[in-house]
């Protein structure tokens, strides 16, 4: 029997993935306070490529200074990250793995001691299940046009280090989502209003990037839905991932919220969040990954078989032990003969 999550699977015109195991990015706190890899970030990831998984994602990295929103964030800001991003990536990739870095902007979601210049697209607190935050500034065209170059530059920049992918973060609550949501972005310029014109920011910096790196694949971590009344639905994640998709991103990697990664409380058991990415992958013609307290091989094969997902993203059962994850979802069972 041909059991599904060996398979390999094209993502793009140059990058295949070698199965259908994803480390999605988890925040390490492992960089120093400038944002760049420490020895203990490489010892981090070298830990982690032990798993075999086919698509090893870099945590979340911010974009630019005032994008950051934790003390020992990864950076991808400027040009003296490339030294320790490029080890990174070169790490990742001995394993046959394919290599991403996720970049971010924080937006709102952070506290005036880690970014002093809090700003989103619109002075309204972010709604968050873990934290409380305080409100941003409201966001003028000029540091709408500073965020846009950022993104793009960081994206050249882990292009140059050797990433074989970049994904934008667009799902918890963080920059990207405040601006696509109904709830965080009430602006009254072409940036806020239409679902479309709360995509614009989103939709301009996919466009910028696949100009200047053309060859670089592009993912989009999205929210399936928000999770909050009046937020994002899933029908809007849909028409949004079809905007997504016509722009030239190449994969779509669905989780929650606006609230935050954690899992909300009336989500449960394995696959908590896939029921959202099973809904997108109807709609769409690129690769969808799911993800929510995956951890066994029997409910990889059944979300495979039943076209829930292209890819699995298997967090915090392969952090806790890399080991066990290969040997679990990875080796070939042997079988018994009577
Ligand atoms: C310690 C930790 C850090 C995380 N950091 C990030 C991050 O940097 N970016 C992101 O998109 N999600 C982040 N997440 C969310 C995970 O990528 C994943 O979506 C979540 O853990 C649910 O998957 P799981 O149930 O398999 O752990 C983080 C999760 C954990 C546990």
């Amino acid at each position: 029997m041909a059991f599904k999550r060996f398979q390999p699977l094209s993502v793009s015109r140059n990058l295949t993935l070698k199965n259908r195991l994803v480390l999605p990015p988890m925040a390490s706190q492992t960089a120093n306070t400038d944002g760049k890899v420490t020895e203990q970030t490489l010892a981090h990831y070298a830990r982690l490529s032990r798993s075999g998984a086919g698509l090893l994602m870099v945590e979340y990295s911010f974009v630019t200074e005032d994008g950051r929103s934790e003390p020992h964030q990864l950076g991808a800001h400027d040009d003296n990250c490339l030294h320790g991003l490029t080890q990174l990536a070169s790490l990742l990739k001995e394993t046959g793995a394919v290599a991403g870095l996720q970049l971010t902007h924080c937006g709102g979601k952070t506290t005036p001691d880690v970014t002093l210049d809090m700003m989103g697209p619109s002075s309204i607190t972010v709604p968050a299940y873990d934290r409380e935050l305080t409100a941003p500034r409201a966001m003028e065209k000029a540091d709408i046009d500073h965020w846009q170059r950022a993104f793009i530059e960081a994206a050249i920049r882990a292009e140059t280090a050797g990433f074989d992918l970049v994904e934008l973060h667009c799902a918890h609550g963080y920059g990207l989502n405040q601006w696509l949501s109904p709830l965080t972005n009430q602006r009254h310029d072409e940036y806020g209003g239409s679902l479309r014109n709360r995509a614009r920011m989103l939709l301009e910096i996919v466009a910028s990037i696949r100009l200047f790196s053309p060859d670089l694949t592009l993912m989009v971590r999205v929210p399936g839905q928000d999770g909050y009344p009046d937020g994002l639905s899933r029908e809007d994640m849909a028409q949004v991932c079809e905007w997504l998709v016509e722009a030239g991103v190449a994969l779509i990697n669905v989780s929650s919220g606006i609230g935050g990664w954690k899992r909300p409380k009336d989500k449960r058991g394995e696959g908590y969040l896939v029921d959202d990415a099973a809904y997108l992958k109807q709609q769409l013609t690129v690769p969808v990954i799911g993800v929510g307290g995956i951890e066994t091989p029997e409910y990889i094969e059944q979300a495979l078989a039943n076209q829930w997902l292209d890819l699995a993203a298997v967090g915090r059962f392969l952090l806790a032990d890399p080991d066990h994850f290969r040997t679990t979802l990875l080796s070939e069972p042997t079988v018994q003969t009577a």
